[in-house]
């Protein structure tokens, strides 16, 4: 049994007098200790997946299908109060843009402090402390900087103790948005390393969602490729992406579209590919693929027929219309 199963889930958001699908039958797994990566371009419906899982979407966010299993409990339909108990201490979320939203005016170590009583009603004062102490450490903050404000941290430190704050009811899940976006390169490498680190150290599972092709490639096993709502792709990141030396075996032309568009900072000096075009209004019914109008190799079925998913190679699957038999 996976640690985290996704079947079928799809998500609305009512806007004025419509809604728009930013999820649409999505799957996915991720299993214990596992690192998943999902990448896309803006507006794909990244966020809005990783804010289903625990339930966190806006008000005006409805799903309206699938299921979502976490360890064996299933979470669409669950109570407020029994959600309230799995988050954090079974599943916790590191938001978009985080670490801005630390309290100001709070000393960081009281944050998190206040994060570990909210949720562990009975937690110990004093071993409670200590814990926070050794969640800094565990991010790399040493316990001197403990008593900081928020300002008083880079913003790498401060993602840090984002971090540690999510960990600190020890949860099997850990789901990052954009964890590293608005932070200077060496920050960037540090986070990651800590995301690579925390998994093996503390059996975390953990789903990372990036527009940052290289990001993915460094924390995760696995990628998960979406399109405007949709999964077009996924396998083993070495296999989609490529590892050093060796080339990527994308099979779906967006993901070969978002590589080529990528720097490539280990390989030639090539100048990367831009994708022209945008994805298309997710308030409107597409019909085909959604990626036809900006794809080079469409065909006249790719405008009216859903691609199916097919399988590439032993957990790797790409959704397009070339890689069905007799594809020309
Ligand atoms: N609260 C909301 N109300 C209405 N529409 C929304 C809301 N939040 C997101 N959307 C829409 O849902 C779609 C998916 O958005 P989402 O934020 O999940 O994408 P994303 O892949 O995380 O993008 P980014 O890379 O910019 O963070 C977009 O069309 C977005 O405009
Ligand atoms: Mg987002």
């Amino acid at each position: 049994m996976s640690l985290l199963e996704i079947d079928n889930l799809s998500v609305d958001y009512r806007v004025g007098s419509g809604s728009l699908r930013a999820v649409d039958h999505v799957s996915l797994r991720v299993e214990p200790g596992e690192a998943v990566g999902i990448v896309g371009e803006s507006g794909c419906g990244k966020t809005s997946l990783g804010l289903s899982i625990p339930m966190l979407l806006p008000g005006n966010a409805e799903i309206s299908s699938g299921s979502i299993t976490l360890a064996d409990h299933e979470l669409v339909g669950m109570s407020e109060d029994q959600l309230n108990q799995l988050r954090w201490s079974a599943v916790a979320f590191v938001f978009q843009g985080a670490m801005n939203a630390l309290n100001p005016v709070q000393r960081v170590d009281r944050q998190i402090l206040e994060a570990i009583t909210a949720h562990e009603a009975k937690a110990d004062k004093h071993e409670a402390t200590e814990r926070v102490l050794q969640l800094l450490d565990l991010v790399g903050i040493s316990p001197a900087r403990a008593k900081s404000f928020p300002h008083e941290f880079s913003g790498g430190m401060r993602q840090r103790a984002m971090i540690a704050m999510a960990l600190a009811c020890r949860p099997s899940l850990l789901i990052a948005d954009e964890p590293t976006t608005a932070l200077d390169v060496i920050s960037q490498a540090q986070i990651l390393a800590l995301l690579s680190s925390l998994r093996r150290s503390e059996d975390l599972s953990v789903l990372m969602i990036s527009h940052d092709l290289s990001a993915i490639k460094r924390v995760c096993d696995r990628i998960i490729v979406m399109y405007a709502g949709v999964i077009v792709e996924s396998g083993r990141t070495e296999e989609v992406l490529g590892r050093r030396g060796e080339p990527a075996q994308a099979a779906h032309p967006y993901t070969q579209a978002l590589i080529g568009a990528h720097p490539d900072l280990h390989g030639e000096r090539v100048l990367a590919q831009g994708l022209p075009g945008h994805p298309p209004d997710l308030s409107k019914p597409i019909a085909g693929c959604r990626f036809a109008d900006r794809c080079p190799y469409a065909m006249p079925v790719c405008r009216e027929v859903v691609p199916p998913t097919l399988a590439i190679s032993a957990g790797h699957i790409a959704a397009c219309h070339l890689l069905s038999k007799g594809a020309s």
